[in-house]
């Protein structure tokens, strides 16, 4: 990372601190701006604000784990998440990822070389009834079937 980019982020961080206050309980508005502006939060950030908030590194690192809204790793343009629990998985979604994976030539938890898109697994999406049910970004598809997975995906910019 170029200096540069690190005095901006410790700039970026300073400012956030100043806005949230220097509190432990800062630590998640903290985390979820620096998301919305960079949709993941660089190793970097992640020291200034243990830094400037003085706590632990892994303290800011077990937060991000446990929320999936925050990454420590850029992500596609494109989230395409398929449900992984039991009704889902009983009515197909193997065959659905498999199709998937075969079309995007990456796996469940990457994303493609030209940042398109990123695949995830997901828990239950409320749509147990008409599995295997798909994500995309903010849109849910429901009774995905291996050829209309590939159909949404060409469907995706
Ligand atoms: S189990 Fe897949 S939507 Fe509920």
């Amino acid at each position: 990372m170029l200096v540069l980019e690190k005095n901006n982020i410790t700039e970026e961080i300073e400012q956030l601190v100043r806005k949230h206050g220097k509190s432990r309980s800062s630590l998640l508005p903290i985390l979820q701006d620096v998301q919305r502006k960079h949709k993941y939060i660089p190793d970097f950030a992640q020291q200034e604000i243990a830094r400037l908030l003085d706590i632990h590194p892994v303290e800011v690192y077990s937060v991000i784990s446990f929320y999936a809204f925050l990454n420590t790793k850029p992500k596609g343009r494109n989230i395409v998440r398929l449900c992984k629990t039991i009704t889902c998985d009983l009515a197909g979604k193997d065959n659905v990822a498999k199709m998937i994976e075969r079309e995007l030539g990456i796996k469940f938890g990457e994303t493609t070389k030209d940042n398109r898109i990123t695949l995830e697994y997901v828990n239950c999406l409320g749509m147990c009834d008409q599995g295997p049910a798909l994500l995309v970004n903010e849109r849910v598809y429901s009774k995905v079937t291996p050829e209309k997975a590939i159909k949404i995906l060409n469907e995706i910019k």
